[in-house]
């Protein structure tokens, strides 16, 4: 069987390494990795190939930053010949971004089988791109795996065939799982001068927040209160530091002495430093299921979440971006006012084995 696999952007590459290394461990499928350049920074990208022993990808579309409409029909126009070259039996997409639409979109024109990985996940709010590129991907899938029930219970609800549907844990904590001793060498917290459970983690990112100086301002309002009360370190997406350095709240940022901005983490640093902190401040999606598996609470900036389980379970809570419940949620939690937390189902590292054991089993070739 071979499998054109997708990755663009950085939350897809702790997803891809555990399904490569189960593909290229498996006797009858041939892995093939396309790499469509959504994100292309060292930072952002190789980085993490490095760290995670993903192999160096066999195609790299090298498509880059653009708006959403040019971004995405730039990876169609790249994807299509590679697979009309290749003419894989299957293309499998991962996670929410514009890639993942893309080459999905691709791929069924061709009459290729599209396998999605994080399925089903629903926010119920399409001002995010992410959950248009989430309802399109799975309305055109011909296998879906869901990380969550909640996952199963959307796709039902949308009309997917039961048969299509399988619930079968997170390959992104397949990788946490697998890469957490390796992390506890890491010297990030000697080098940031940070004691154990003393500090914050904030990472920001969603247009949502850092596209509207409104939502950004009342974010940065509680941050000014908590950095009073704890060091907040704070690994800055580029969108947000463009963002950040071109309007009036960086003058704001430069008074906070507490405030620590610092340059987008590998991934071994960056699950050290969440495993250690008193607390997580994030709009990413991932974090919230990372943390949940770390014991580590998480305040989710959003008014909404698609990874339900993580708040029903696990360590989140959803706080939207009004100061004052920011504040009081950092300081319920650092007075370990926080849930205790419960392993979802299946998030025990072998989701990826589940992937290619169904794989094989369903797709005939
Ligand atoms: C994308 C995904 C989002 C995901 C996020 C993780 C979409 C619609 N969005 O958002 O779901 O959570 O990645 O990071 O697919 N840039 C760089 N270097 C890079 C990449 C981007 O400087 O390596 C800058 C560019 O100025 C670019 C901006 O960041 O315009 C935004 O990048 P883009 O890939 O469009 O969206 P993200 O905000 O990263």
């Amino acid at each position: 069987m071979k499998i054109i696999n997708v990755a663009g952007a950085r939350p897809n590459f702790m997803k891809i390494a555990p399904l490569m290394d189960a593909f290229n461990a498996a006797e009858n499928i041939e892995p093939l990795l396309v790499h469509t350049g959504q994100h292309y920074d060292k930072r952002m990208s190789q980085l993490f190939f490095d760290q995670l022993g993903i192999p160096e990808p066999d195609v790299n579309l090298a498509v880059g930053s653009a708006g959403h409409a040019v971004q995405t029909a730039e990876i169609m126009k790249a994807f299509e010949p590679v697979l009309t070259g290749y003419r894989p039996d299957v293309v499998l997409v991962v996670g929410d971004v514009n890639s993942t639409i893309a080459c999905g979109l691709v791929a069924v024109k061709l009459g290729v089988k599209l396998v999605h990985v994080e399925a089903g996940l629903r926010s119920f709010d399409r001002r995010m791109p992410e959950e248009i590129n989430r309802v399109l991907t799975d309305a055109i899938s011909d296998l879906l795996f869901c990380t969550e029930a909640s996952g199963v219970d959307n796709l039902r609800n949308e009309g997917v065939g039961e048969e299509k549907v399988f619930l079968v844990g997170n390959v992104m904590i397949d990788t946490l799982l697998k890469n957490r001793s390796r992390a506890d060498d890491s010297t990030i917290l000697v080098g940031l001068g940070l004691e154990d459970r003393k500090y914050a983690v904030l990472t920001l990112h969603r247009p949502s927040n850092v596209d509207d100086p409104g939502a950004f301002g009342r974010i940065l309002d509680a941050v000014e209160v908590i950095q009073r009360e704890a060091p907040i370190i704070f690994p800055i997406h580029p969108r947000t530091s463009k963002n950040l350095r071109a309007g009036d709240l960086w003058a704001r940022v430069e008074t906070m002495s507490g405030l620590r901005l610092v340059e987008p983490l590998g991934y071994l640093d960056f699950l050290k430093l969440t495993s250690s902190a008193a607390a997580v401040l994030t709009d990413s999606g991932g974090i919230q299921e990372e943390t949940t598996i770390l014991k580590v609470p998480c305040l989710t900036l959003r008014d909404s979440t698609e990874r339900p389980i993580t708040a029903e379970a696990g360590t989140n809570t959803v706080v939207g971006t009004d100061t004052e419940r920011i504040i009081s949620a950092w300081r319920a939690a650092l007075a370990g006012r926080g849930r205790k937390a419960k392993t979802p189902p299946l998030w025990d590292g072998k989701a990826a084995q589940r992937i290619t054991k169904i794989l094989c089993d369903k797709i005939q070739v």
